[in-house]
């Protein structure tokens, strides 16, 4: 492969994440874009929705047979001389830090936010990780088939809550019943909407330019069209111009609103985004910036899932290709491991199936079969040019348990399978400050993480524990200041842990405590997140 054609491949892909709190309609737009790219023919065939056909992760149904699914898929698709690789981030109840880690391994993000709600907390937790790593956030407001919120509260909305400014590419026209279409402020067109058959995408859409009022006045009806002409002239004379450096940079998120479920924004929003969302980008390492057109392949595990089935012990682990072309077979350097090795059964989610890769380019995931030499944020390189990306940070749980195991004769097999798992990045687990690993305290992000747990400690090291839940929902990282973490002075219901690397942390029950403990200790500096 000459070196062009290298770089057309990489160039080409577009890595993205899309998060949203729970039923704001991720599922929908993602069915949408699949359709838009040819990859599903009937929109509902994603987590096998409507129909009984299953576009995504058949680990998802090994999952679900148990009644817990952990899995975060990937879906990769061709749509106008794009390869579009969407992470998907669990949401709801199988929320956990895998939903976090997933988004190390983006380029940019879509928000997709209910129109009639604005943002909620988990797009607001979610956002956070996205904000600490600077990628762009594109808004997809959605559901304006519905009646909405004013299109201009739901922009103050984002800015207070999220603290990043917007940039409305499209602006509404009406919504719920009276939703007509949107205007292209871009194009400086309207887009007039039939009835879309819902699912499918043959919606009739007609533009409208701005300058042709006779037309549009037909089109939309006197009052909807003198509202229009009111909100442009309110929107050219306010808010923030786009601005594609400030974009890249994740100081500005582009806003568009649209309707997943009728159609109604999303073709638009698809070819605006791709054109202004990022090519694979470079990566930290400890060499420098690692460019991602390279002949070197090297790529980190951001995920590791273990396998379900009891008989078979080994785990597959998920890499974000970072620079260059990956072939079948290949040998590569494993850093952490320090050695050479074959990576088997490489493995691509594809919209329909899971299929073994004979290629893939940087930008791209792969999921390979790991004996367990594999940890969270391991590098993969080749011999000749060796390098460890960046670690992936740990981030704060927010619910907490002290576990231990029933039967005392177990506690061999009970410290083993605990730390086993916390290693595989599923829970962490902390004791506290100068004891042993008598009492431990786990700490998830999503609480079904406490079932696994438990299912697992039965299933796989025939340990039964007790868990009992622990009032704290804030844990914070002592930043290294000089300060000895255990003359800090706190509330009296703040407690002070260790992590599995030893490092100090604190825990509280309310964030009124954080700050009073702040306010206490001067000089203390505490962090949400903890780079490994
Ligand atoms: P999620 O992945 O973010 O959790 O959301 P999902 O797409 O599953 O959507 C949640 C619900 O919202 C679904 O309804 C879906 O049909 C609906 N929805 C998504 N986009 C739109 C939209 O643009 N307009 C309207 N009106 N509804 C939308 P459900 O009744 O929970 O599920 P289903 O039975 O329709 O599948």
């Amino acid at each position: 492969m000459s070196d062009k054609q290298l770089k057309n491949e990489i160039e080409k892909r577009r890595t993205f994440a899309i998060i949203s709190h729970p039923d704001a309609g991720k599922t929908t737009l993602t069915e949408k874009f699949l359709l838009y790219g040819g990859a599903i023919n009937l929109a509902g065939s994603v987590k096998g929705k409507a129909t009984a056909r299953h576009a995504v992760s058949d680990w998802m149904e090994i999952e679900k047979e148990r009644g817990i699914s952990v899995t975060s898929s990937v879906l990769q698709f061709n749509y106008g001389g794009f390869c579009i690789n969407i992470l998907d981030t669990p949401g709801h109840q199988d929320f956990s830090e895998d939903t976090y880690r997933t988004l190390m391994a983006a380029d940019s993000a879509v928000m997709v936010i209910d129109a009639a709600k604005g943002v909620e907390p988990q797009t607001r937790k979610l956002f956070k990780v996205c904000a600490m790593r600077k990628i762009p956030v594109f808004t997809f407001m959605n559901k304006l088939d519905r009646d909405a919120r004013d299109p201009f509260e739901l922009l103050d909305d984002i800015e207070n809550e999220l603290g990043i400014p917007t940039c409305p590419m499209n602006w509404p026209i009406g919504s719920g019943k009276e939703f007509k279409g949107v205007y292209d402020r871009q194009d400086e067109c309207v887009i007039v909407y039939s009835d879309t058959q819902k699912g499918t995408k043959e919606g009739h859409a007609e533009r409208i330019p701005l300058s042709d009022e006779d037309a549009l006045q037909k089109a939309l009806g006197e009052s909807a069209f003198s509202k229009l002409m009111e909100d442009v002239e309110i929107l050219d004379g306010a808010g923030s111009s786009f601005d594609q450096e400030e974009v890249d940079a994740g100081m500005l998120s582009p806003v568009f609103f649209g309707s997943a479920l009728t159609n109604f924004g999303v073709e638009i929003f698809l070819q605006y985004f791709l054109k202004m969302t990022t090519t694979p980008l470079p990566r930290k390492a400890d060499i420098g910036l690692i460019d991602p057109v390279s002949n070197d392949f090297s790529a980190f595990v951001f995920k590791i899932q273990a396998n379900m089935n009891k008989a078979h012990r080994d785990r597959i682990a998920f890499m974000r290709i970072c620079s260059g072309k990956f072939t079948a077979g290949m040998e590569v350097w494993h850093m952490q491991g320090d050695k050479e090795m074959r990576l088997s059964a490489p493995q691509q989610m594809m919209a329909s199936e899971r299929h073994i890769v004979d290629e893939a380019y940087a930008g791209d995931i792969i999921g390979v079969f790991d004996p367990g030499i594999f940890s969270i944020g391991d590098t993969v390189c080749t011999a000749g040019n060796k390098f460890a990306y960046e670690g992936i940070p740990t981030f704060a749980p927010e619910h907490f348990a002290r576990v231990r195991q029933m039967d005392t004769m177990k506690r061999k097999q009970f410290v083993k399978g605990i730390t086993q798992i916390a290693q595989e990045g599923a829970i962490q687990i902390f004791r506290e400050m100068n004891t042993g690993l008598e009492e431990i305290i786990v700490g998830v992000v999503g609480v079904l993480q406490f079932e696994v747990l438990k299912y697992r400690l039965e299933n796989e090291y025939n340990v039964e524990i007790r868990m009992d839940t622990l009032p704290y929902e804030h844990i914070r990282w002592i930043k290294d200041t000089g300060i000895d973490p255990e003359k800090i002075t706190g509330t009296s219901d703040m407690k002070k842990v260790v992590d599995m690397k030893d490092r100090p942390l604190l825990l509280f029950v309310n964030s009124w405590s954080i700050g009073m403990t702040l306010d206490r200790n001067e000089g203390l500096e505490l962090e949400e997140f903890s780079r490994n």
